[in-house]
């Protein structure tokens, strides 16, 4: 849907300033953003994008092309909104966050977005709503806004306002994406670089359309036992920075104190890390057979370390590694449902795609939405 038309059928008024940001790919780096790894995604040429416009009086209203109602709320009272309006809290967040940081706002404003992002399918549609709302509600307030503080704003509005302890993977990509590159997070430290994405190779997104009961509950559980990991092991190890950090050795070496759970999940995190520093090394030399072992090690890792995984997901990540054209297969995002991303050389197609639809249709009752991911760029205003 065109932004502006939907904006002026919301509120009868043009919007001042328009801003849009990709959904991502998780490439590699399992749940390291919160560990302090370095991570690798890829921004996908689907948008959320953002209208705003001023208003007279101090309310905020939101619309979005996903609701049929309007969200209203006033300025002086910025709080979580709960039912059908949750959506809104991505957006109401980050521009607590914002005045938090020094945005002076008198007056309210409307804003409306629209989204060619597919929702729930581990594509990051919250990020790509934070990053939009980030761009528009800065720059409507005239408060500088560059692309790492946006990504960190978006983060801290997820974690302390919608209540998710993500790290900055989906908001770091969103916001320094790069048609044609994936991008490197060094999470320690917050900074932010791009590679070509090596020529020829394809992503392939399969979205199991599954989502774990307990899916928040899931992943602030694994956060904790990380963050609990990594107590004990710097407690053994002063000086220790991250989780991410540590060695197979210092893990071995705690693997009674931390107990079974706590241990899988280190090692998870510190066999993700060396990956991630493989498939960097991999992707200069333009070695995709050694990435695509990374993925493919990445996902089992995930299914039996981290057990972030579910039957679905790892038909899917199996049956992609043993098809033709493809170089590996993973889970992307957080897990316990969501989707597989295939790396794929040319040859790899719609029919072959559908093939493995098929297979997983013939296990599981159901297709898995299938999409062909390409490199979008990063938030910006239009
Ligand atoms: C979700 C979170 C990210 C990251 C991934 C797992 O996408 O939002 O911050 O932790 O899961 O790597």
């Amino acid at each position: 849907m065109d932004i502006r038309q939907y904006f002026a059928q919301k509120f009868h008024t043009t919007p001042a300033l328009v801003a849009r940001a990709p959904g991502r790919l998780e490439f590699i780096g399992n749940h390291l953003d919160y560990n302090g790894g370095p991570v690798i995604g890829a921004a996908i040429d689907r948008y959320v994008t953002a209208a705003i416009s001023p208003r007279d009086d101090a309310k905020i209203l939101l619309a979005s092309d996903a609701r049929e109602t309007i969200a209203e709320v006033a300025l002086a009272d910025i709080a979580p909104l709960t039912g059908d309006a949750m959506w809104a809290n991505y957006v109401l967040g980050v521009f607590k966050v914002l005045r938090d940081a020094g945005l002076r706002a008198e007056r309210g404003f409307n804003i409306a977005l629209v989204s060619d992002l597919p929702i729930g399918a581990g594509l990051s549609s919250s990020a790509a709503i934070e990053l939009a709302a980030a761009y528009a509600i800065a720059r409507l307030h005239n408060f500088p806004l560059d692309p790492r503080s946006a990504a960190i704003h978006g983060r801290a509005a997820e974690n302390t306002f919608v209540g998710m302890p993500c790290g900055i993977l989906d908001q770091g990509t969103s916001a320094f994406g790069k048609a044609g590159s994936l991008v490197l997070i060094d999470c320690a430290e917050n900074t932010f670089s791009t590679c070509p994405m090596p020529g020829g190779a394809r992503f392939w997104v399969f979205n199991t359309r599954k989502k774990h009961a307990l899916i928040d509950g899931l992943y602030a559980e694994r956060n904790r036992e990380c963050r609990e990991a990594f107590a004990m092991l710097a407690a053994a190890t002063p000086g220790l920075r991250n989780l991410a950090s540590a060695t197979r050795e210092q893990v071995a070496a705690a693997e009674a104190a931390l107990g079974v759970a706590r241990h899988k999940r280190a090692l998870h995190v510190v066999d993700e890390t060396g990956r991630v520093h493989a498939t960097l090394a991999a992707l200069k030399t333009g070695d995709l057979a050694a990435v695509g072992r990374a993925l493919n090690a990445s996902h089992n890792s995930s299914r039996l370390l981290f057990e972030n995984s579910c039957d679905e997901l790892d038909h899917l990540a199996a049956h992609l590694a043993k098809t033709p054209g493809v170089y590996g297969a993973r889970l992307t995002g957080g897990g316990f449902g969501g989707a597989v991303m295939a790396l794929t050389d040319e040859s790899f197609d719609s029919r072959s795609a559908e093939q493995v639809a098929a297979a997983y249709a013939e296990k599981f009752g159901d297709s898995p939405s299938v999409f062909h991911a390409i490199t979008g760029d990063g938030a910006t205003l239009l």
